[in-house]
C-alpha cells in the first residue's frame, strides 16, 4: 500500500513537470528571452529598440540571419559574446542558452 501511494506521488510529479515544461516551450517569446534578450533584440525578435538599434543587433525575423547561422553557431555567440552581443555563459545554465536559441530564436524565423 505505500508502495503504490509512492510511485503514484512520482508519477503526478513527473507528469506535473511535464506540463510544466510543455507549458515553458509553448510561450513564445519565453521569459528568459524577455528578461535577458528583450532590451537588445525585442519582444519581436526585430532588434528595433533603442539598444538594438544602436548596437546594430541583427533581425531575427529576417530569413538571410536564420540561414547564415547555425543552432551551435548562435549558442556559441549567446555564450561567449560577439561583437557587441554579451556573453551569457556565466549568468545562465547550457540549458538555458539552448533552449533560448532553439525556441526563442529560431522561433522567429517566417513561417513558410
Ligand atoms: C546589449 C544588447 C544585447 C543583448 C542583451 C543580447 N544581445 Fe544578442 N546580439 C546583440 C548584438 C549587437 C548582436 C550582433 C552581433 C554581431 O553579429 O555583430 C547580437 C547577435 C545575436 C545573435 C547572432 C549571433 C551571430 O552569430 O551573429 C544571436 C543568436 C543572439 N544575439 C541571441 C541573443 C540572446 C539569446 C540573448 C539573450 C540571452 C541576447 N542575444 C541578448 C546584442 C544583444
Amino acid at each position: 500500500m505505500r508502495r503504490t501511494r509512492l510511485l503514484g506521488g512520482f508519477v503526478f510529479g513527473a507528469l506535473l513537470s511535464f506540463g510544466i515544461a510543455l507549458f515553458a516551450q509553448s510561450t513564445h517569446p519565453s521569459e528568459d528571452f524577455k528578461k535577458y534578450c528583450a532590451k537588445c533584440h525585442g519582444d519581436d525578435g526585430k532588434a528595433q529598440t533603442q539598444r538594438g538599434k544602436s548596437l546594430d543587433a541583427r533581425d531575427f525575423t529576417d530569413p538571410d540571419f536564420q540561414k547564415d547561422q547555425t543552432d551551435a553557431q548562435m549558442i556559441e555567440a549567446v555564450t561567449d559574446g560577439k561583437d557587441d552581443m554579451p556573453p551569457f555563459g556565466k549568468k545562465l545554465t547550457k540549458e538555458q542558452i539552448e533552449s533560448l536559441v532553439k525556441f526563442d530564436v529560431r522561433g522567429f524565423a517566417p513561417k513558410k
